[in-house]
């Protein structure tokens, strides 16, 4: 079964706008001829649209990195609806970040209805799992982070995980320089996907890919992407930099 790769950047809040369309303008030329991989980035809610206008007609595609749970626009102050996200140009989204589950409280059933959400409005979510250090130490991780693919995933068909892809970062590797080992991060990979097998039959869960995430740098992505299980990366501290995001998207040189 082969799976096109992901390479995809989560900036975080990080970056001005002037200081997103820097970044997208030093990184088209860069990655122009990556056609083994698909690249999304997912800058800032407040420089899609001109990061957007500045990517027409490249091979960049774009996230948001959150998205309201709600399917229809209404009076959610401080929400974004995802037919909004989409107008920009928006083709994916990240859902249940680590970091919006452990600092903004967004729990298993939010996160369920914000991918049904994002599936709505025709925008793939990039659906985040992972445990603690904690929860690894205890040997619960397998257990954790299953549950959070069974309730995130609820109630949802084997044709909508076709357009769901999901992101396995263990939550003490984000950010720490701490990256899990190829063989640590194959391990909880294949634990997903039998997961999903279960769930949604052999066909989609084969189909699906699964992104790693946790400190990967330039260094580090090609020993991960060998593995059978790991179908791209979903990179942090290492996509602010144009020069060193292309390294990334560029691991098989
Ligand atoms: P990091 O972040 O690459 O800086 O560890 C990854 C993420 O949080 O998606």
């Amino acid at each position: 079964m082969s799976r096109k790769p992901i390479i995809a950047g989560n900036w975080k809040m990080y970056k001005l706008t002037r200081e997103s369309l820097a970044t997208v303008i030093a990184l088209k030329p860069l990655v122009t001829n990556a056609n083994h991989c698909e690249i999304v980035i997912a800058p800032p809610f407040t420089s899609i649209k001109s990061v957007a206008d500045k990517l027409e007609g490249s091979n960049i595609q774009l996230a948001a990195q959150n998205i309201s749970g709600e399917l229809k626009q209404g009076a959610h102050t401080g929400e974004i609806c995802g037919d909004m996200l989409y107008d920009v140009g928006c083709t994916h989204v990240i859902v249940g970040h680590s970091e919006r589950r452990q600092y903004y409280g967004e729990t298993d059933a939010q996160i369920n209805r914000k991918i049904r959400a994002a599936l709505q409005f025709k925008l793939k979510p990039i659906f985040c799992v992972g445990e603690t250090l904690a929860e690894r130490d205890e040997g619960r991780a397998e257990a954790v982070v299953s549950d959070q693919i069974d309730h995130g995933l609820a109630e949802l068909t084997a044709e909508s995980l076709l357009r769901i892809i999901v992101a396995y970062e263990p939550i003490w590797a984000i950010g720490t320089g701490r990256t899990a080992t190829p063989e640590t991060a194959q391990i909880m990979h294949a634990v997903i996907r039998q997961c999903l097998g279960r769930r949604f039959g052999a066909e989609a869960s084969n189909t699906v890919r699964i992104l790693y995430g946790g400190s990967v740098n330039p260094d580090n992505i090609a020993g991960l992407m060998h593995e059978a299980d790991i179908d791209g990366a979903l990179v942090g501290g290492a996509s602010l930099e144009a020069a060193s995001f292309a390294r990334v998207v560029h691991y098989d040189r």
